[in-house]
């Protein structure tokens, strides 16, 4: 059995052994530690030859910790140009997913641009030195003062989320004397919709549309769909991609509208984190039928380019906003037991240093777990994973298979790269540091948050000591 399907990197071959480790409970039969290049040795399990278990007590837990050279390979994955097309997609990642400034840094560096979605991410993007023509703007919530910062900044792109947001940008446009370039953010029948964008169902984005090439002062040259579901598998891709390149040719037909940026948002899910709940088929399967970035980029290029080239019209430049799917897998959470408590009936529950406060999202979404210093050796008892807040909901796993556990011992969070930092609180506790790993040298990217750190912002605390 291989677990390295559709993950081909060199990174995924260095160590990725053939087989699962026994024993799991639930519908889960674990991955293989392998599958995102670690290994074991004397100390436990490592990461290019550095031992999780001494990065924890280097930098103390919890702790993020980046794997560098993944994510440098995630992004030469993304921006490759797949056999037998033109061109491949322009990259453009998703602030949100995980905005670690030296994470965002690296991105830029290797080519990637920016998609924001808030005057705070716009300032963050430029002030790590993204060029104003690498930036898109998307988002909802777009104020007169937002619109007027967009504008001035003389963006690749910005999206308009709905109707309102065309007169409103248009104004800002008039007023400052420029011409940005739009697009409209539409919802196909099976995206997110609601707040976020225009149907095409019902004409209501081609009314959108219209009415924005009404505004002399828009440049409209844009369009946007972000399916929000994540796609795990080939058919939803297509579905999708047809739906929307439909809408170009209505856009063409109706009113003369030929699409120059065509951007497919994000969405392509982690091949290792699946939603909790549904299906009984073994993980490892499932795993292995989810599509690959190399895969999602063939068709979804195959796809617009045959489109186009089929209508005799010249195909649009495609964006992508990757969010998880260009970091989810480059990153890991450390934690340590704080203490067990075995009383009562069901499972021992092993209370972390992290829970929900940092991991909330495994809630929703299964993610690996793995005893750091004792991987490999039989599971011998059944654990609840809790979170340290006092929120009965506070915890990562109801259920799970592990060597005997001790106080003090380490587990790792595998696929911690997406949406853990950006939706981390201060709920009890401070906040984790981060490190970024590179052959096997670790650099602090982001110290842990201290008490005081804590209480910062609160100025009658900060008086009180003075
Ligand atoms: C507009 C837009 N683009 C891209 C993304 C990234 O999505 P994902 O992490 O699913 O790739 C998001 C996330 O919600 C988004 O709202």
């Amino acid at each position: 059995m291989t677990f390295t399907r559709g993950l081909s990197s060199p990174i995924q071959s260095v160590a990725a052994p053939e087989t699962s480790m026994p024993g799991a409970s639930g519908a889960a039969q674990p991955l293989h530690p392998g599958t995102w290049g670690l290994t074991r040795a004397e100390g436990g399990l490592c990461l290019e030859g550095r031992s999780l278990a001494s990065l924890a007590q280097r930098w103390g837990s919890p702790l993020f910790v980046v794997h560098g050279a993944r994510l440098a390979e995630n992004v030469r994955r993304f921006q490759q140009t797949p056999e037998g097309r033109l061109r491949g997609a322009e990259i453009f990642y998703s602030y949100k997913t995980n905005p670690i400034p030296a994470v965002l840094q690296r991105l830029s560096q290797l080519g990637v641009g920016a998609e924001v979605v808030s005057p705070y991410e716009l300032w963050l993007a430029q002030r790590l030195g993204v060029a104003s023509d690498r930036i898109i703007y998307n988002g909802p919530g777009k104020t007169p003062s937002v619109a007027r910062t967009v504008v001035q900044s003389d963006l690749l792109l910005t999206h308009l989320n709905h109707r309102e947001e065309i007169a409103l940008v248009a104004a800002a446009a008039a007023e400052l004397g420029k011409r940005p370039r739009v697009g409209m953010r539409v919802a196909t029948s099976d995206s997110w919709s609601g707040k976020f964008g225009i149907p095409i169902a019902g004409g209501q984005a081609l009314a959108a549309y219209e009415e924005a090439m009404m505004h002399p002062s828009l440049r409209v040259v844009g369009l946007h769909a972000h399916r929000g579901v994540a796609i795990e598998d080939a058919q939803t891709l297509e579905r999708f991609v047809q739906e929307v390149l439909a809408f170009c040719d209505a856009l063409h037909d109706r009113l003369g509208l030929d699409v120059e940026m065509l951007d497919l948002g994000g969405s392509l899910a982690v091949p290792t984190v699946l939603p909790l709940n549904d299906s009984p088929v073994p993980l490892a399967e499932r795993v292995q039928q989810r599509l690959s970035i190399e895969r999602y980029l063939a068709l979804l290029i195959g796809r617009v380019e045959a489109h186009f080239r089929r209508a005799g019209r010249p195909a649009p430049r495609i964006f992508l906003e990757p969010g998880r799917a260009m970091t989810g897998n480059t990153q890991l959470l450390l934690c340590q037991v704080s203490s067990l408590n075995a009383a009562g009936a069901g499972p021992a529950h092993a209370i972390l240093d992290a829970g929900e406060n940092i991991a909330h999202i495994l809630h929703r979404e299964y993610h690996e777990i793995f005893h750091v210093e004792r991987w490999g050796e039989s599971p011998s008892q059944t654990y609840s994973l809790d979170g340290p807040t006092c929120s009965p909901m506070d915890r990562l796993r109801t259920e799970i298979e592990l060597p005997r556990l001790q106080v003090g011992d380490t587990l790792a969070v595998m696929d911690a790269g997406a949406y853990l930092v950006s939706f981390s609180n201060s709920f009890c506790f401070p906040q984790p540091g981060i490190v970024i790993l590179d052959e096997g040298r670790a650099t602090l990217a982001r110290r842990a948050e201290t008490f005081e750190d804590m209480i910062d912002r609160d100025l009658a605390a900060n008086d009180a000591s003075r």
